[in-house]
């Protein structure tokens, strides 16, 4: 496991000043609340710094870990050794790019929430993004998770991308170049993929009438709160729906374990691919209620069920 040197250290709250903070506890930035502490956790505030930084931690060969919304992320209990950075700060704002009565071409930081571009697109009669509606998390983890619903994925309206690279340097690369696949988006080898940081997303939107993107937003954001847990914390969906047959909720349904509890965790009694944190989970009663439902699964199916959430730490 790497760990940071005292000289580490050192180098870490000169360059990044008061935007470090050691051992901070990753339940505070996680939506299922539950996580031991990251090492550092950066907060830069330019892109400048960001870049500084990735390219001084690369040198170090300190390895590091962009952090989104942390809305579909497990960090073990035991914490994240090394270097997460958080782009809420440095990667902001949505701009307009260009616009004709067809479509509207808009840039959106990753830093930002994705419901705050949901709720941009929106109020412009930009129409494309709805899918989106009740998807927490950041733009750039949604570009990254290639994040969706049945009504769409972030592929669809994506055009390209910007990432930055630990030696500083910006390059875009359009979507052609992306494989993109459920819940994936994987950038092309030259692009050194996990150290490179994204910065923003290119998206392309068609004109639509606002009070009909509206009334759909309401019907869909309707749908979501009937069908999901909306109120305790969770990860959303822990495992990918198989490429046939039924969904794992459906299966997780069937196999009888709504309402099973570990802890502080349970399985949802409204949809069975969520887990929720009735108020003390640990990392670790999710990962145990997580192989349960899968060995459970698959005695009863013989389906393996793939997690779609990320578990980060050691
Ligand atoms: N179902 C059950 N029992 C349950 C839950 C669902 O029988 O406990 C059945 C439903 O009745 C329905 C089918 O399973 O017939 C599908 O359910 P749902 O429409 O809720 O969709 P899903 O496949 O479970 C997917 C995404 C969600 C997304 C919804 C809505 C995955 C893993 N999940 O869920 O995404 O919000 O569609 O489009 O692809 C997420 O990624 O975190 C997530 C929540």
């Amino acid at each position: 496991m790497m760990r940071l040197t005292a000289d580490d250290r050192k180098w870490l709250s000169d360059a990044a000043g008061g935007s470090v903070c050691y051992g901070e506890p990753m339940a505070r930035h996680t939506s299922f609340r539950v996580g031991g502490p990251a090492e550092a956790l950066v907060t830069p505030a330019t892109i400048s710094d960001l870049s500084l930084l990735i390219s001084g931690l690369k040198d170090r060969k300190l390895p590091y870990r962009i952090l989104g919304g942390g809305t579909n992320l497990i960090v073990r209990d035991s914490g994240i050794p090394g270097v997460v950075i958080r782009l809420q700060q440095c990667c902001r704002g949505i701009t307009v790019e260009s616009s004709n009565n067809a479509q509207t071409a808009l840039t959106a930081m990753s830093g930002e929430n994705l419901q705050k571009l949901c709720v941009f697109a929106m109020r412009r009669g930009f129409q494309g993004l709805n899918f989106a509606l009740g998807i927490p998390g950041t733009v750039g983890g949604a570009i990254r998770m290639n994040a969706g619903t049945a009504l769409g994925w972030m592929s669809d309206v994506l055009e390209s991308l910007i990432v930055l690279d630990p030696s500083g340097r910006m390059k875009t690369i359009p979507k052609a170049d992306l494989r993109v696949a459920y819940r994936s988006m994987v950038f092309p080898d030259t692009c050194n993929a996990p150290e490179n940081v994204i910065i923003s997303g290119r998206f392309v939107l068609k004109s639509g009438d606002v009070g009909a993107i509206k009334s759909e937003a309401r019907k869909i954001l309707q749908q979501r709160r009937r069908r999901q847990p909306t109120i305790l914390p969770s990860a959303g969906c822990i495992f990918k729906n198989p490429s046939t047959g039924k969904t794992a909720g459906e299966l997780i349904d069937l196999a009888g374990l709504k309402g099973y509890k570990v802890g502080g965790a349970e399985i949802s009694l409204k949809h069975a691919n969520f887990i929720v944190n009735t108020g003390k989970a640990t990392a670790s009663d999710i990962l145990t209620i997580m192989a349960q439902m899968r060995r459970i699964v698959y005695e009863k199916f013989q389906i393996s069920l793939e997690p779609e959430v990320i578990i980060e730490g050691e």
